[in-house]
Formats: structure tokens, C-alpha cells, sequence
């Protein structure tokens, strides 16, 4: 039997789910779905990356433990795949013991191939991406090349992986294998990156604690990314389990264009040092803008909701958008009118059509059963469709199998399409007025229905529900129905599919148009009013409330003051009244904010300064700088003095 072993990268637990963990998720859940449906051995995988100084760091910002934020987000990934239909084997978090136990079996067996050393590391590091940078990587002065924030000098004793040692190998496995990397523009970005040498990586930290122990030397913690890439094995357990030599090695890591590098090159190579197969295949998705923008934290209104839009259009709605829209691997953009475009045009329309027509004219004439198919049989008109029916089988097969699923929507429209011209060109309704031609009505009739059972099984990968209702419509109900949902349709059995006489259910309109005034009142609620499109969210600067308003002593415990000490401070170019300022909190890192006050105080007299600091205000970019918190300081308009406390006290302490 074939296996299928397909991954989605797991999320970090510092952001809530997006558009974009959606579109991996759902598309990989459409590839699990159809393999299973053409009977493959099929696992299919997602979960959550939750170590790493990025979750710590996020952890600190609202006043919890790593491990208890990681808690409260995984339940929204959770709830997030529940809602939008996502059928994962397992979930993997990397807090989990099963996977802490493999992490340091890989870790041991790297070391056993001699390929860890130790030495100190010191470089650009960028928090975002939990990666260090060389001078020459970096943009904009001093800025990661990826996230385009601010990177920060760290200097500390690190573990290395050897992976100098295995450029070579890791090309000879291109050469061998050309659908290592998918699709072929990224792989030529991979083959380069190497040919360019690899470096040996530093794969340990000490400046923070939150993650797994480096086996024999607790000081040091495995660098986040040797952790989190593990998760796609250590989720079938010990390396010589039964799900392990059962599943391994993945047939497609399915990731977005900003891992291609770890997954295509770093997991690579610490594979072939631990002496373990390589995944089939990594296929790399394109980027979602939405209306032009970078999904971003501080951009509200780039911030798409799936849970949101699967309520208010459909969840079906929303992953044939997604899959239909862009060709996997290529870049998009996301626009709520164009998600109503396809709705309309292509749910409402032509599929939405082809299920009410065909319902219509058998309740009408065939009294609400299956009818019988026979005369009338090798008439042009139906010999055309049922060879349209079989290509497009073939076809729609091709283009899941290749990673395609857009060109196998595409191909499934052809025969929706073709089934509604069908009910045109046959006109069963006139037919129904000669008693003489009853066998053709018949057969005209059971031929539409049988499109829509073709139909049905060739879009449940992408649509589950659709295709359950339409089959239960057409009869196809219990065992039968799920027989049906769950198998891939074969061409030569079109035609016979539907059981002589099964009751059908009524006419149904499965996609209700969304009229202009409907799109109107969804645009509104969907689209934030407090941001628009390419205007950086700037914190509030709203008077305060009015004098003598209360507050509960609640809503004042949600506020986590504290003691900041001010490390740096510099001017915002080209904003008179900001300063950047970095302060100690009492966290592993320091936090960068900004801060109105350059009016009332020289950069240089602030250092060393201690002041109150809201520690959980919600981060924000003002001018394009990310300030992470706020200092508190006198004067309602301007500014006329700095908050302080009374005597020495360090950084991070409560004030309540
Ligand atoms: N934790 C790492 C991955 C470790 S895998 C061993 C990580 N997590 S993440 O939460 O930042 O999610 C990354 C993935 O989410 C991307 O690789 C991509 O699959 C998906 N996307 C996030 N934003 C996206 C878009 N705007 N568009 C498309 N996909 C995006 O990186």
C-alpha cells in the first residue's frame, strides 16, 4: 500500500491562528483527504511549537508562564481545525514528553556521528525568526532580512552542529531526488543557498531557559528549530516504534516560503547525520497578503479571522476560496469581494445550479426516487458527458496527486459545468410531456444525479460538508454515503453509482447568493473600522476618562505594572516628540518601546533611570517602530515629568 505522510509546520503559541496558519492547515487537510480517499496508508499531522525565546518572551508580556500561555493557544489552534473541518491523526506539542524523548534521541545520535562540538557564538539575532544573522544578511541597517524588525547583538557559549559536513551529500540528494524541493523556483533558492557552503550551526542557547535541556549539560537549551523540526517524527513515537517504521519518512512536508531554508536544508542534515531517511518531499507554499498587506500584529486590519469568515459564508466556502484561488506555491492576495466573487459565480451559481436543477426534475418527474438509467444510452449528449465525467476523474486524480488542487477544482468545474449545459440541452421538462420517451427522462434524469455523486466525491477533500449533503441528498446515506465521501470515484463505474429507487431529499439551495446588500453588511462587520489598509495601528492617544470615573480594583488587577530600568535610549528620526527607548524588565530580554516624551528629556539622562512601566499593553508600531509596553509619565498633554519609584529597586518588581 501506498503510505502518505503529509506535515503542516507547527504554530507558534505567541499568535493566535490567522489567515495563513489556516490556508497551510486546510490544504494539507485536502491532500490528507484525498489520499485517503484514493486508499493510501495516510497520516496527517499538525500541532505547536512552544518553546523558544519567542514564547517566552510573549509568555512574560501578559504576566504568564510559557507553558500556561502555550496552554490557552493551543486550545485555539484546537478549536480553530475543529471548526474549520480539519481531520489531523495527531496533534503534537513540543512541550509534550513524547517529544522531548525524541529530541534528545536525535540530539545523541548527532553527537554519536561526532558532528556536535562546542565553541561561543556571537552574531545578529533576530527573535522572529529565532535565528542569528552575519552583518551581511541584514537590511535596512540594522534590521532581520525577513521580518524587517530590529535585531539584537548576542554573544554567547554555544553547542554546533557539524553541518558543513554535509553539503555535498545534501546536493548529491537534489541531484538524485528532483522532487525533493518543491515547486522548482524554491528549489533552485536551495540548491544555491548551499552551493554558497554551508556554515556550522549553533544549536544550543543559554540566555534563556524555556526549552529542552541539551542532554548531559543542563545550562544550555536545544536551539528552538532542532526542537521544533523533530516534531514530525517524534509524533510517531520511538525511532524503532511501529508508527515510527510504519509512517517515516514523511512523503510531504507541506510549509510556507519563510521555512523553506530549515526545512530543506538544516532538518536535511541533521537527518543525515543522525543516519535517518529523508523526507520525500518539502512543498513550499506562496505568501498571503491580504488587500495588498503583510499579515501583520500590528495591522488589525490584515488580521483575517477564519473562524469568523467559516460562520458568517461557510466553511466550505472558505477552503474552496482558498484552494481554488491561488495554485499551491504561489503567492496571493486576499480580498473579502473576491471570496464573494467565487462564492456567487461558482458555489451560488454553478455548483449551488446543478444540485437545485437536478433535485427539481427528478422530485418533479420521477417522484423523489432514483430512477432507472437505460434508453436513450449512447445518444451524443450523454456519451459526451460521461466521457467528460471520466476525464475529469482522471484529471481532478492528477492534480491532487501533484500538489495541485486549484487545477483540480479546475478540472472538477469543467464537469459542473458541463452537467448544468446538460439539463439545458435535454430539457427534461419537455420531455416529461411525451409519455412515450419516460426511459430517456429516466436516464437523463439519473445521469444529472449521477454527476452530482462524481461531483460530490471529487470535492470532498476540499468541501467535506458539501459533499455529505449532496450525496445524502441523492440517497447516498449511512454506510453507503460514507463509502462514498471517502472513496475516490472511478471512471469506469460512472453511471452506476446511485442505488435504483433510493429516496432523494428535496430541492436545496446549498449556497444562498449573497446579494449587494448582503456583501455590504458581511464587508462591514469583517473589515475593522479602527484600521484601515496600509495605515500602521498608532497606540491610543486618547485624553484620559473623565475625572471621577470609576474603574474595579479587576480592571485595575489587569494591569501589570512594573519597575523598568532604561538601558538605552535614542531619538525616532523624523518624529520630534518619540524616543526608542530599550528597558530591563526583569525578563531574559529586554523590551523596546516608544515612548512621547522627547520633548521633556534628552536621551542621555534617562539611562539608568527606573520607571513604571505597563508591561501588557498591547504591543503597537508607531512609525514603524515596535513599542512593547509604555512608561508612565506626568502631565496630561505635555509631558512634565517621569514616573519613578521612591528607592532602588530591580527591574521587573510588581507595583499594585
Ligand atoms: N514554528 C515555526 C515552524 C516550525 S515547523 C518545524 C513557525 N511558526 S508560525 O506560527 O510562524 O507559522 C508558520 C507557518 O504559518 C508558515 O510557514 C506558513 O505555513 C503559515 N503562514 C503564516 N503566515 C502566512 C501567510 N501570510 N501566508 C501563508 N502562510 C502563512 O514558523
Amino acid at each position: 500500500m501506498t503510505r502518505f505522510y503529509i506535515t503542516t509546520p507547527i504554530y507558534y503559541v505567541n499568535d493566535v491562528p490567522h489567515l495563513g496558519h489556516a490556508y497551510t492547515t486546510i490544504a494539507a487537510d485536502a491532500l490528507a483527504r484525498f489520499h485517503r480517499a484514493i486508499g493510501d496508508d495516510t497520516r496527517f499531522l499538525t500541532g505547536t511549537d512552544e518553546h523558544g525565546l519567542k514564547v517566552e518572551q510573549a509568555a512574560a508580556a501578559r504576566g504568564l508562564s510559557p507553558l500556561q500561555l502555550a496552554d490557552q493557544v493551543v486550545e485555539r489552534f484546537r478549536d480553530t481545525w475543529k471548526q474549520l473541518d480539519i481531520a489531523n491523526d495527531d496533534f503534537i506539542r513540543t512541550t509534550e514528553t513524547r517529544h522531548k524523548q525524541v529530541v534528545a534521541d536525535i540530539w545523541k545520535r548527532i553527537e554519536a556521528a561526532g558532528d556536535i562540538y562546542k565553541g561561543s557564538y556571537e552574531g545578529w539575532y533576530c527573535v522572529s525568526c529565532e535565528a542569528y544573522y552575519g552583518e551581511g544578511d541584514l537590511v535596512e541597517g540594522k534590521r532581520c532580512p525577513v521580518h524587517k524588525s530590529e535585531v539584537s547583538w548576542l554573544s554567547e557559549p554555544t553547542y554546533f552542529f557539524r553541518m558543513s559536513r554535509y553539503g555535498d551529500r545534501l546536493l548529491e540528494h537534489f541531484a538524485k531526488h528532483p522532487s525533493f524541493v518543491q515547486p522548482e523556483g524554491y528549489k533552485n533558492e536551495v540548491v544555491s543557498f548551499v552551493k554558497s557552503g554551508l556554515r556550522d550551526l549553533s544549536v544550543s542557547r543559554t540566555t534563556f531557559k524555556w526549552g529542552i535541556p541539551v542532554p548531559g549539560d543542563e545550562e544550555h537549551v536545544i536551539y528552538v528549530w532542532i526542537d521544533a523540526l523533530t516534531n514530525y517524527m517524534s509524533a510517531l513515537g520511538a525511532i524503532d516504534g511501529d508508527l515510527h517504521r510504519r509512517h517515516w519518512p514523511a512523503t510531504c512536508h507541506l510549509i510556507g516560503k519563510d521555512i523553506l531554508k530549515f526545512h530543506a536544508v538544516y532538518w536535511p542534515c541533521m537527518l543525515l547525520s543522525a543516519g535517518l531517511p529523508l523526507p520525500e518531499t518539502v512543498f513550499t507554499h506562496g505568501w498571503w497578503t491580504v488587500r495588498g498587506e503583510k499579515i501583520s500584529k500590528s495591522m488589525p486590519a490584515t488580521r483575517v479571522d477564519p473562524n469568523r469568515l467559516g460562520e458568517d459564508i461557510g466553511v466550505d466556502a472558505l477552503r474552496y476560496y482558498l484552494l481554488r484561488e491561488v495554485p499551491l506555491g504561489l503567492d496571493g492576495d486576499f480580498s473579502y469581494e473576491a471570496l464573494i466573487g467565487r462564492y456567487n459565480a461558482e458555489l451560488a451559481n454553478d455548483l449551488g445550479n446543478l444540485v437545485s436543477r437536478s433535485l427539481t426534475v427528478a422530485q418533479k418527474f420521477c417522484a423523489g426516487a432514483v430512477p432507472p438509467r437505460s434508453a436513450g444510452r449512447g445518444e451524443q449528449s450523454h456519451g459526451e458527458l460521461e466521457q467528460v465525467a471520466r476525464e475529469v476523474i482522471q484529471d481532478a486524480h492528477d492534480n491532487y496527486a501533484a500538489y495541485a488542487p486549484s487545477r483540480a477544482l479546475e478540472a472538477i468545474w469543467r464537469l459542473v459545468r458541463e452537467g448544468n449545459r446538460y439539463i439545458n440541452n435535454t430539457e427534461p421538462w419537455k420531455l416529461a410531456k411525451d409519455p412515450a420517451r419516460r426511459d430517456e427522462l429516466d436516464h437523463i434524469i439519473r445521469t444529472a444525479l449521477e454527476v452530482l455523486v462524481c461531483v460530490a466525491r471529487m470535492v470532498a477533500p476540499v468541501m467535506p460538508k458539501t459533499a455529505e449533503q449532496i450525496l445524502a441528498l441523492v440517497g447516498m446515506v449511512g454506510e453507503r454515503g460514507q463509502e462514498a465521501m471517502h472513496r475516490w470515484p472511478q471512471a469506469d463505474r460512472f453511471g452506476a453509482e446511485l442505488e435504483l429507487g433510493a429516496p432523494l431529499g428535496p430541492s436545496t439551495i446549498l449556497f444562498p447568493r449573497i446579494d449587494e446588500a448582503r456583501q455590504a453588511a458581511l464587508l462591514e462587520t469583517w473589515i475593522p473600522k479602527d484600521a484601515r489598509i496600509g495605515e500602521p495601528q498608532v497606540a491610543p492617544q486618547e485624553a484620559p476618562a473623565a475625572d471621577g470615573a470609576e474603574v474595579t480594583f479587576d480592571e485595575f488587577g489587569r494591569m501589570d505594572l512594573r519597575v523598568a530600568r532604561v538601558l538605552t535610549a535614542e531619538p525616532v528620526p523624523k518624529a520630534k516628540k518619540l524616543l526608542k527607548l530599550t528597558v530591563d524588565v526583569g525578563e531574559a530580554q529586554p523590551r523596546q518601546v516608544v515612548a512621547g516624551i522627547a520633548e521633556a528629556f534628552r536621551p542621555e539622562e534617562l539611562i539608568g533611570r527606573s520607571v513604571i512601566f505597563l508591561a501588557n499593553l498591547k504591543p503597537a508600531t508607531i512609525r514603524g517602530v515596535t513599542s512593547q509596553g509604555m512608561i508612565l509619565a506626568a502631565g496630561a498633554d505635555a509631558v512634565l515629568g517621569l514616573s519613578a519609584v521612591d528607592r532602588d529597586l530591580p527591574p521587573g518588581t510588581r507595583i499594585r
